[in-house]
């Protein structure tokens, strides 16, 4: 999947710096001590003695940063003899390096159900949404703040102002974060965006409403977030050479502290890592704890299997999946034939006809390269000579720096894509048959020509499915916690851009635009962060873990033909945010149930203690299966062959109709049976809980099975998904 990998990164278009090499040969790491104090806690103080404890004396000046508002910890430099010290420490839960994780719009509310006419709470304007990403453009329309009042009481946070940066009562908050301050030279040292991609995030979860917005005519419409009257708080942890741990840790440290009412989190690292050594999953508990929800993307590193990120339980994972709008970009040939790609261009040719070469047929022999290399259009890897003023015909898909640098006008590029992207210059991206008869029109003709056209917009009827690039389960940390846990618009989505920056950030681009296009799960993580708001809103008091139930159980299961990895790819299903509203019923957990869960995972009394900063001990009765956590939906992986039983014990608590009985019903393929007990649940007022138990007996062949169990009162529908796979074989066939 190089291909799909290259893609995301023009699209988010991460630099990387190269620091001095020098003989220093410690790293930046985090020191995680769990919960905070109570009280009064000199932080600096405590660190430091640690320090000196723990490395000599001398020890304190290796640190650089301490978390302190809302959790213990702090950042050093520090060798890895220093680090094990460190971690051999009273107090200390986990100590791991810094590394930098990844960035992983306005058709797709309507698209959700969620029209401009929606019901809406005065309550929406006291919602903070902490957007944890690169920081945002405040100048952008998405973000004026007529109409709004002052922040709400509750707010804590700063703006850290500068020249170039000043809040208003729609951004109520930014900050910035570079514990290392190694800044790169676009980096701009302030909350604002200088990427696109925060203000791109930021306007779908929140953007004000703005009329015929779109992408150089493309995706015209108006742009709005899904609660334009919710307030931004900004925290920029995300520089040009990606998203230090370090400064994520910060962030979320002053996020919940500054009362933030939802996190949003389109940011990740390649691989899935243990809950205590992940930045985001030890940000999100300390949230959960105070009573906020993280949304986090799922990655963009499908479709293979087990490939998602972000799986903690107390945390929304969102995968990506499209609206009923794709872009099409079309090229004529000299013979007249017209082939249909996909891409975003929006640069008119004005219909010319231009000489077309095949990038193998131009190397730049000069400097080595020979067509095994310049038939992909590598960088530097194309004769300028040959190619400047034509079209080039490019073996696979790239971000095209190669094809304009060597002065080409637009490039056709090789590769089965279901999403577009942009390119610096005009791009299509055609299939391989395509590809084929194009190199034969190539070889029978003498003067061959080629021209791409300006891109258009279909619909598309098979919507919604979940993207190639969506991260697929299974959870690779927890088997049996589905994960992801939804999915959400993310392809093609139009919202607010940076004007620090261009369409794509890429050499020989000039377009400067204040709405652009762009696709990930990072787009789909915002869409859910605003229904979580949007919920909340509604129902102030709900914890993170009922406000994640209802946007499951009220979520949409997709075609299992459009979508062959089945739940692995969309979770619960597609999100509906009116519905989630009133889900009739919420499966709630607070922090003490993922406590009891974690010490069935095997973490110990020591490490808890610390995390959740109580007297809490794992024991018998507190020794929780993954199967009993009280999450709204069922995985069970088993032994391919074998017949594998579990039992899952659920409670439930009304928050629908005060007199109800809702009704089990249950879908089950064959070789999956579910056993629902009570399979009545009789509810007298709201607010009352009522407990069962399911029993799931499976026998998997390689295949994953996907049932559900429904609860049914004749008004709503509280759906769970429930699904048995076959565990430590990622090769199904499913
Ligand atoms: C909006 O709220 C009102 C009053 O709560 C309710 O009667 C109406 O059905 C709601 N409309 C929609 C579209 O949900
Ligand atoms: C201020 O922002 C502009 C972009 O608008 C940027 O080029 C400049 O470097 C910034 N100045 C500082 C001091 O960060
Ligand atoms: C391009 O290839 C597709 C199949 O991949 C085919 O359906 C289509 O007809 C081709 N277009 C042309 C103009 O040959
Ligand atoms: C085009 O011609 C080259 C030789 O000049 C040949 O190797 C190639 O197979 C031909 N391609 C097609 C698609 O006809
Ligand atoms: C928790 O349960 C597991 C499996 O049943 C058992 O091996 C473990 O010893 C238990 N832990 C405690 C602290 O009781």
């Amino acid at each position: 999947m190089a291909i799909r990998s290259s893609l995301l990164i023009i699209t988010f278009c991460m630099l990387v710096s190269s620091p001095a090499a020098s003989v220093d040969d410690r790293k930046v790491y985090i020191v995680y001590m769990g919960d905070r104090p109570n009280g009064d806690f000199s932080a600096e103080k405590i660190h430091s003695n640690i320090l000196e404890q723990a490395l000599g004396s001398g020890g304190s000046s290796s640190l650089l940063h301490s978390y302190r508002r809302s959790f213990n910890g702090f950042v050093a430099k520090l060798t890895e003899d220093d680090a094990q010290k460190l971690a051999n420490m009273e107090g200390v839960v986990s100590v791991f390096p810094s590394q930098k994780k990844q960035l992983h719009t306005t058709r797709s509310w309507d698209f959700m159900g969620l029209s401009r006419h929606v019901n809406r709470t005065r309550l929406e304007s006291d919602i903070i949404i902490g957007m944890l990403d690169t920081g945002i453009w405040p100048e952008s329309k998405s973000f004026n703040d007529e109409g709004f009042g002052p922040p709400p009481k509750k707010w804590k946070g700063t703006c850290q102002e500068s020249s170039n940066f000043t809040c208003n009562n729609k951004i109520i908050g930014g900050r910035f974060y570079r514990a290392d301050k190694s800044f790169g030279p676009t980096d701009i040292r302030s909350p604002r965006d200088s990427e696109g991609h925060g203000s791109h995030t930021s306007s779908i979860a929140a953007g004000a409403l703005v009329s015929r917005a779109s992408l150089s005519g493309l995706a015209l419409g108006t742009a709005r977030g899904g609660v334009p009257s919710a307030r931004i708080a900004v925290y920029k942890i995300c520089w040009s050479d990606g998203c230090p741990d370090a400064d994520i840790l910060a962030a979320f440290d002053d996020a919940i502290a500054d009362g933030v009412d939802i996190i949003s989190l389109s940011v990740g690292g390649s691989f899935a890592v243990d809950y205590f050594n992940d930045v985001i999953a030890i940000g999100a508990f300390h949230s959960m704890k105070n009573g906020i929800l993280t949304s986090n993307s799922a990655g963009n590193s499908g479709p293979e299997l087990a490939t998602i990120t972000n799986v903690s339980p107390w945390s929304l994972s969102v995968a990506a999946s499209t609206i009923d709008r794709k872009f099409v970009t079309e090229v004529m040939l000299g013979n007249g034939e017209i082939y249909k790609g996909i891409s975003i261009n929006t640069i008119e040719l004005k219909d010319k006809m231009f000489p077309l070469i095949y990038g193998g047929d131009a190397p730049n022999k000069k400097d080595g390269y020979d067509s095994s290399e310049s038939r992909y259009c590598w960088e530097d890897s194309l004769d300028k000579a040959l190619v400047a003023g034509k079209i080039v015909l490019c073996d696979e898909v790239n971000n095209g720096e190669g094809a304009i640098a060597a002065g080409a006008i637009g490039a056709i590029m090789e590769a089965y894509l279901d999403s577009a992207f942009n390119f610096p210059l005009p791009v299509s991206c055609l299939g391989a048959d395509n590809g084929t008869e194009i190199l034969s029109y190539l070889n029978s003709t003498r003067k061959p020509t080629a021209t791409i056209f300006k891109s258009i917009q279909e619909k598309d009827e098979q919507a919604p499915y979940v993207i190639s690039f969506s991260s697929r389960g299974p959870n690779p940390i927890t088997n049996d916690i589905l994960k992801p846990d939804l999915t959400a618009p993310g392809v093609d989505i139009l919202a607010a851009w940076s004007q620090g920056t261009t369409v794509t950030g890429l050499k020989g681009d000039n377009r400067v635009v204040p709405y652009n296009i762009i696709s990930g799960t990072s787009m789909s993580c915002p869409h859910a962060t605003a229904a979580a708001a949007y919920v909340k809103s509604f129902n102030p008091t709900w914890s993170p873990a009922a406000i994640k139930s209802a946007l499951m159980t009220t979520a949409v299961p997709l075609s299992l033909e459009t979508n062959t990895d089945a739940e692995f790819a969309f979770g619960s299903g597609h999100l509906i945010p009116s519905s989630a509203l009133d889900p009739g019923l919420v499966y709630d957990a607070k922090e003490i149930d993922y406590v009891k869960f974690l010490c069935g995972q095997g973490y110990d009394t020591k490490t808890l203690r610390l995390v959740s900063g109580d007297k809490s001990r794992c024991s018998e009765t507190m020794n929780g299966t993954a199967w009993d956590l009280n999450y709204p939906s069922f995985a069970l992986s088993a032994k391919a062959g074998k017949s594998t039983t579990r039992v899952f014990h659920r409670t439930v608590r009304n928050v629908g109709l005060g007199v109800s009985v809702y009704k089990a019903r249950v879908k089950a393929p064959s070789g999956l049976e579910i056993r629902v007990e009570p399979n009545l649940l009789g509810f007298k007022a709201i607010g009352e809980t009522k407990s069962f138990v399911v029993k799931v007996k499976a026998k998997i062949d390689n295949m994953m099975l996907s049932g559900s169990l429904i609860w049914d009162d004749g008004v709503h529908q509280v759906r769970s998904p429930v699904v048995a796979f076959a565990d430590g074989n990622n090769n199904l066939n499913y």
